[in-house]
């Protein structure tokens, strides 16, 4: 078996324009909430990344008929589904396969998912989604590492859901399960994302009855069945903020395309404050260090529309390498830090305390090997490896592309020296 490397030579800096992807976390629960629909429906533009694959491998041994076209519009028809469960290997290559209860159940009244358990940021049970779906009507069991969802009744009924706290899949699930249900459910202390946003766009398109997505209250009324449609996705907003802080970080300038401004705008104003100039049209934003050291700017990671934990790791190499001291408080998960481990080997002044990431910036790196532990840490280390002298070796890279389509050729066209290569993993 081959290992995945990635070779950054720096010190580069970032210059020159890209085209954003689609939204990688929008499109996942938009294609687990295809087995809902009795008729084709078309995906436009999926983004070619590696949660994608799982996702639509998932769908498909549960017999979905899968279609993908040259332009990456994909055709889905699950009329003839007939296997009510996702298994234990695909649901631990990607935590987001348990998007598909809250749709099985809402059509079939059944699912069995593996338990998705712990993962590389944290412990992020389901209890929530788990919770919800049993004040609709369903019994909820485990049964050899699996949850075993089942409505008795056949269909859910609506129901009040007040979350304890805002999940954004939590609050996909359950859209997702109220859409064929019975009567009216009303989610409150929803997730407010974009993507939610965007999920609800999609199901109301082929029939559903939702309203107040993107506000903290939730209205589904349930419908009998839904029809065909196709949609076009929201732009991934984390990608976009990702080159935006890799430019910021490198002293850099950027043209970022095919994204809507406003969704970053919390985003915008940290990298305002961090010292860059920025104008935004219609779908555009541009981004100008001109050639100046960023500024540290503290955050504090919160729900949408506040400062993204997926930023949290991105943003702590530009404090890292940004004049003066800064902190970073996680709030969401209680273990998204691995990436700080590895920028100390890269000679950054950089500790944990807590939930908190405190940083004293350093003008410049060391290049050192290190270890991708998931996608944004990921992302966070290929920024670090720009700003370091010589060249880093990243191990493990393959979490990258779970979520950044076309990484390498994207970044060698924004000037950055990298390049992958295939290690053969030395046996015993
Ligand atoms: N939580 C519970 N119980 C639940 C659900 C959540 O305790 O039933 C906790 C989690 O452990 C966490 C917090 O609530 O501490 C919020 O987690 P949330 O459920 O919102 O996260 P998620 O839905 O599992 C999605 C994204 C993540 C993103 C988070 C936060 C997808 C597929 N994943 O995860 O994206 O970080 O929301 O915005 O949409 C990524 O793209 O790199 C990524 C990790």
């Amino acid at each position: 078996m081959d290992k995945e490397v990635l070779y950054v030579k720096g010190p580069s800096k970032i210059a020159g324009e890209v085209e954003i992807s689609k939204a990688k976390n929008a499109i996942l629960p938009i294609l687990a909430s295809t087995v809902m629909v009795k008729n084709p429906v078309v995906i436009n533009q999926v983004p070619a990344l590696l949660d994608v694959t799982s996702m639509l491998t998932l769908l498909g041994q549960m017999g979905v008929d899968v279609t993908v076209s040259q332009d990456m519009s994909i055709e889905l028809d699950a009329t003839k589904l007939f296997r009510l469960k996702a298994p234990t290997d695909l649901v631990q290559e990607m935590r987001a396969s348990c998007l598909v209860l809250g749709p099985m159940l809402s059509r079939f009244g059944y699912a069995e998912v593996a338990m998705p358990g712990g993962c590389a940021i944290g412990t992020r049970p389901i209890d929530m989604h788990l919770d919800g779906f049993r004040k609709m009507g369903a019994t909820i069991k485990y049964r050899n590492g699996y949850v075993v969802a089942r409505c008795r009744a056949g269909r859910l009924k609506g129901a009040d859901i007040k979350l304890q706290q805002v999940t954004v899949t939590g609050t996909e699930n359950l859209m997702m399960a109220a859409v064929l249900a019975e009567g009216r459910t009303t989610i409150m202390n929803a997730a407010k994302e974009p993507e939610v946003i965007d999920l609800a766009l999609f199901l109301n398109t082929v029939g559903a009855n939702i309203h107040g997505a993107g506000t903290d209250t939730i209205i589904v009324d349930g419908v009998e069945q839904l029809s065909s449609g196709s949609h076009h996705v929201l732009f991934d907003r984390i990608e976009a903020g990702t080159y935006l802080i890799a430019a910021a970080a490198t002293r850099g300038s950027i043209k970022i395309k095919h994204v809507v401004p406003s969704v970053l705008r919390v985003l915008l104003e940290k990298l305002e404050e961090a010292g860059a100039n920025i104008c935004t049209g219609p779908d555009w934003v541009l981004l100008d260090m001109q050639n100046q050291r960023p500024k540290a700017v503290s955050v504090e990671t919160m729900p949408y529309p506040g400062f993204s934990t997926d930023f949290q790791a991105q943003w702590s190499i530009l404090n890292a390498v940004a004049d003066g001291e800064a902190t970073i408080a996680e709030q969401i998960f209680d273990n998204r830090f691995m990436h700080v481990k590895e920028l100390k080997k890269m000679a950054a002044n950089i500790k944990l305390d807590g939930n908190t990431i405190m940083t004293k910036g350093r003008s410049h790196l060391t290049a050192a090997e290190v270890y991708a532990t998931d996608l944004r840490a990921s992302a966070c280390l290929i920024i670090a490896g720009m700003l370091a002298h010589g060249t880093t070796i990243i191990r493990d890279i393959r979490h990258v592309d779970r979520g950044y389509e076309l990484i390498e050729e994207k970044m060698v066209r924004l000037g950055v020296d990298l390049y992958r290569k295939q290690e053969p993993v030395e046996s015993f």
